[in-house]
């Protein structure tokens, strides 16, 4: 068992709404086939702000509820796929924004399954006695890396971040449980997205753009509904629990289908799997956390309580994390 308390969470999602009707408008297809096959009505869409801006947000709202100084913060992480630029890291921007002059700073690329890896490697990182305090926020302006005339993809994807203030727990209550992570490599090109080309010649004759989001959504589909089951069994029995034990599972936010094909597998009721898809689209690594803040705005939460953290995407990766909250 690993101490990490979680003594915030935060969210900014940019302000423009894309309904599924207005989609409708520029590629074929309905607000009916995208509500049915993936439980999503609108996503929102970063028109001027990049993932560090997202972040910086985030990170600015965790010090204001956590009552934390920027310098007493050891340590930034951002899991995130759609980071500013290949250097610096978005972490590193938001460092600097934030004047966390003690901290240091880095990302963590895991697709949609950034911020359980995150957890894990902060709990590591916080057993060490140098570092009390780390931001881990998921960041995502993943309408950089849409082909809007692809309505495969196009539908899917929203723009967001979010985040949590963890520090080593003091009261003795809180900790990880359990952690089962797993990546899936020879299935990377089940999900790709941002490739950068390398040139066939020498000088380059034009310029080299990455690539938009190339998906298999059925094999994607079908990694999640049949590994997240058995992910979420694996840490349960690491932590001495039984499935029913655990009071919230906060799933990944890729599709409602999967949400709703994993709660069946684990015979639980729906109720423990809270959704917000309807509202934001999958936002990658933003999704858990962005979950997270909105049900601790609501009330939901409560300190004691069972959560399971459970995300999957590009790599492909995989990973559970159960926390006593
Ligand atoms: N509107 C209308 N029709 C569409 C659309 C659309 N937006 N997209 C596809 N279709 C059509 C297809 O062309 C196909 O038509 P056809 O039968 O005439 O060929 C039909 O709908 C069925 O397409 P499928 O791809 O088989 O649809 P499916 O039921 O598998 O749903 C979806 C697709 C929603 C992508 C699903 O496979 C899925 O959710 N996959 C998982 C994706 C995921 O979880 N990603 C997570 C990781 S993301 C990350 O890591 C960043």
């Amino acid at each position: 068992m690993d101490e990490l308390k979680i003594v915030a969470s935060a969210s900014y999602i940019p302000p423009t709404v894309i309904t599924n009707d207005q989609l409708a408008q520029i590629m074929d297809t309905s607000d009916e086939w995208i509500t049915t096959r993936t439980g999503i009505k609108e996503r929102r869409v970063s028109l001027k702000a990049n993932t560090s801006s997202l972040c910086v947000q985030v990170a600015k709202e965790l010090l204001k509820k956590s009552k934390i100084k920027a310098e007493e913060v050891d340590l930034i992480i951002v899991a995130t796929m759609s980071p500013d630029s290949n250097t610096p890291a978005t972490a590193a921007i938001v460092q600097g924004e934030i004047e966390a002059k003690n901290a240091f700073a880095f990302d963590i690329s895991a697709a949609c399954s950034g911020f359980v890896y995150g957890l894990k490697v902060a709990a590591n990182f916080l057993k060490d006695e140098q570092i009390k305090n780390v931001l881990l926020i998921g960041g995502e302006v993943l309408s950089k890396l849409v082909d809007w005339t692809d309505r495969k993809t196009a539908v899917l994807f929203g723009d967001g971040a979010a985040g949590v203030l963890l520090t080593s727990a003091d009261t003795q209550q809180s900790y990880l449980l359990s952690s089962d992570i797993k990546t899936f490599g020879a299935s990377h090109a089940k999900l790709t997205a941002g490739c950068d080309q390398v040139s066939p010649s020498f000088p380059p004759t034009g310029p080299q753009r990455p690539t938009a989001f190339g998906m298999d959504g059925r094999e994607v589909y079908n990694f999640a509904t049949r590994q997240v089951p058995k992910s979420l069994v694996r840490a349960c029995e690491q932590a001495g629990l039984t499935p029913d034990q655990v009071d919230l599972f906060l799933l990944h936010q890729a599709n409602a289908r999967i949400i709703q094909s994993v709660a069946k597998k684990m015979k639980l009721p729906l109720e423990k799997f809270p959704t917000n898809i309807a509202k934001y689209g999958n936002t990658s690594a933003t999704s858990i956390p962005l979950l997270l803040a909105e049900l601790s705005e609501q009330g939901v939460l409560e300190r004691g309580q069972i959560i399971a953290f459970s995300g999957f995407g590009g790599g492909l990766t995989l990973g559970t994390v159960i926390i006593k909250y």
